[in-house]
């Protein structure tokens, strides 16, 4: 795991964004996968800007969402399909076929559920993983006791994820109790997962993530297994991690990253 910290939420996500474009330009058949919420609004609007600016070009790229809420349409203003479109694929030139989410709507769910995870099989695994990390701990909808090799499941939201969500919806009462995920070991099985945190809110569990014991009430810790995990984070959100000095050491000294200094 490398941790890089940024002094500014949005120098974050420009550097996550930064990275996104890099790997697109150097395979412009990337699977990349995606995430949703506040965090990831700010990368998607620079890739938009990169795609209008600098010709940063999706057209043969797919893309694969971590999740979706069981029962909401794609054209629901709170669906995620609708989120990526409005942030995302409705501004760059990506092939709206080429992007997929699970269907919250369909009949038999654990039925999509496996028709998803053979999909990114079928693409032979997904590149880069864009990741979020919930106040709970949880990447993608992976709450807390997920299991570590979990796959795509229909996942209870926690009342957590509920109060963090209620805003979008009018209210607790509102937020759909169920959602579909990609599981902790689909994510895991990406060939780099980039979670990007921003804010105090998420300084705590930052801290737990990448200094704490991997442990299943946590998912997020489970990406410390990972071969290729980049935590980028500002400053707020880095303010509980204990080796920050080790951390900066390393950004500034691997050459892999000399190009994003
Ligand atoms: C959404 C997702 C979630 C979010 C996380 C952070 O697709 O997978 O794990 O990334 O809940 O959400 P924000 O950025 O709204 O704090």
């Amino acid at each position: 795991m490398e941790v890089i910290i940024q002094p500014t939420a949005e120098l974050a996500a420009s550097l996550a964004a930064r990275i996104v474009a890099r790997e697109l330009r150097s395979n412009p058949h990337l699977v990349l996968g995606l995430a949703t919420g506040r965090t990831m609004e700010r990368v998607y609007s620079c890739l938009v800007r990169m795609h209008k600016q600098e010709k940063l070009d999706f057209s043969l790229c797919r893309t694969f969402n971590l999740d979706e809420y069981v029962g909401l349409l794609p054209a629901d203003p709170n669906s995620y399909r609708h989120y990526m479109e409005r942030h995302l694929f409705n501004h760059v030139n990506v092939d709206p076929r080429n992007t997929y989410l699970p269907n919250g709507m369909a009949e038999g769910l654990p039925e999509e559920c496996s028709r998803y995870e053979a999909l990114i099989n079928r693409f032979n695994k997904i590149d880069l993983q864009l990741l979020g990390i919930g106040k709970a701990g949880h990447i993608g909808f992976n709450e807390p006791l997920s299991a570590l090799r979990s796959r795509t499941r229909v996942k209870a939201l926690t009342p957590t994820t509920i109060q963090q969500n209620a805003a979008f919806f009018g209210g607790e009462q509102n937020v759909p109790r169920r959602a579909i995920t990609m599981g902790v070991g689909t994510i895991l099985e990406s060939r780099w997962c980039l979670l990007l945190a921003t804010g105090e809110s998420k300084a705590e569990v930052i801290a737990k993530a990448v200094e704490g014991p991997i442990t299943s009430m946590i998912s997020a810790t489970a990406l410390q297994w990972h071969p290729r995990c980049t935590v980028i984070v500002d400053e707020e959100a880095a303010s509980h991690l204990k080796e920050k000095d080790y951390y900066r050491w390393i950004f500034t000294n691997e050459p892999e990253w000399e190009q994003y200094q």
